[in-house]
């Protein structure tokens, strides 16, 4: 079956999504659930007890056609999880770039990489046809100038990214073993904002400044640049990678837009009409200056473009964090 942008896809019945509880997985979850997909969640943090989790699989977990199942993906068994599985949406991993120095690189590349090589021997076990895997903008470094496109030699500049990049490198050699049956497809999401943001990122911390909240620690100049690109623009580009009839490869995710953190924070003041307050602190180690997304290739395999503008996804998000935080709304 052909869609309108000619790209032959293949149906999904049954996924597995790994860091479902999280925010970009949570909203994977829910567009599927939504096509009538049937979804196992895995994640080891448990909305019984962890209130960010509950609130990201709050409409998932009322579906009949979702289970969630708390697992460490270290250590837990994955073949039954996985069989039968038509694509398996690995997003599960330790997200971070500033905090993957020093002692916490071990969790990093526990999560990251040995993590992803259990999930990749799982899927070779059970025969799963194809991968999809949250890789990184920053496997790329800061650009030097035009966009980075896949052919672009990775440099990356943090413990993070090096993570990264490896998971990415181990999806190509599992999917290019001759026994494998597995295709991987690996998007290089560049810096994802909208509602459910990680508490850590930048646009949902500017909003909370600027609502009354914390002042924004703001690292640097805040004249570094960020390809940003909204949640739901990602979720479109993940199940196209899942159902596209491609070979495995590597993809940007990004909008094509390069815009710097002062003018965020400028977009940000005039949407709420508040100053965003901050704390001006050195640049943080592993920041790169800039990142910018050439996306033709994710057009040409996936038939797939950003539809959402940064001032309209921050709206949204905006609007996400006034509904599910009446303290701010009142601030
Ligand atoms: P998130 O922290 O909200 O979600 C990640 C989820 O993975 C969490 O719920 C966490 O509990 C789970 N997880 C981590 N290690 C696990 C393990 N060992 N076993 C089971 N579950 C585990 O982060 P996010 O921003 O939604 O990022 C999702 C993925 O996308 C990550 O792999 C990240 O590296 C990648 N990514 C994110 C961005 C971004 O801008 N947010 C950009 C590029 C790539
Ligand atoms: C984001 C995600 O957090 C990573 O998980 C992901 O891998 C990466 O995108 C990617 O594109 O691959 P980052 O670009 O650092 O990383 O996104 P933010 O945390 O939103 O930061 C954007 C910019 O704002 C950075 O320069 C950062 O230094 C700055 N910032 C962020 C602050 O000044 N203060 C903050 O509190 C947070």
């Amino acid at each position: 079956m052909n869609d309108r942008h000619g790209v032959e896809r293949r149906g999904l019945k049954r996924v597995v999504v790994t860091g479902a509880a999280g925010f970009i997985g949570s909203h994977v979850v829910d567009a599927l659930l939504a096509e009538g997909v049937t979804v196992v969640g895995v994640d080891r943090r448990d909305p019984g007890g962890d209130p960010v989790a509950a609130a990201n699989l709050a409409v998932a977990l009322g579906s009949p056609d979702f289970t969630f199942v708390v697992a460490d993906l270290r250590t837990c068994p994955l073949a039954a999880l996985f069989l039968q599985a038509d694509a398996v949406f690995h997003f599960a991993g330790l997200p971070g770039v500033r905090g993957s120095w020093g002692e916490r690189f071990a969790e990093y590349t526990a999560c990251n990489v040995f993590a992803t090589e259990r999930v990749l021997a799982a899927c070779e076990e059970v025969r799963v046809p194809r991968l999809v895997y949250a890789s990184s903008s920053s496997v790329y470094g800061s650009i030097l100038e035009g966009a980075s496109g896949e052919k672009r030699t990775p440099t990356p500049e943090s413990p993070y990214a090096v993570s990264k990049l490896a998971g990415e490198q181990l999806c190509l050699a599992h999917a290019g073993k001759a026994s494998s049956a597995v295709t991987a497809v690996a998007l290089r999401l560049f810096t994802v904002y909208g509602p459910r943001q990680r508490p850590d990122m930048l646009i949902g911390r500017a909003l909370v400044a600027a609502l009354g909240g914390p002042a924004l620690n703001l690292y640097g100049s805040g004249d570094q640049r960020r390809d940003f690109t909204y949640v739901g623009d990602v979720v479109r580009a993940a199940i196209a990678a899942a159902t596209a009839g491609i070979g495995s490869t590597v993809l940007n995710i990004g909008a094509g837009v390069s815009t710097s953190v002062l003018d965020v924070l400028a977009a940000i003041e005039e949407l709420t009409g508040h100053p965003v307050r901050v704390n001006r602190l050195s640049a943080e180690a592993g920041d790169v200056d800039a990142t910018l997304a050439d996306r033709s290739r994710a057009g040409e395999l996936l038939g797939w473009k950003p539809r959402t503008a940064l001032v309209q996804g921050i709206s949204r998000q905006l609007a996400h964090l006034t509904a599910n935080s009446p303290q701010l709304a009142n601030a």
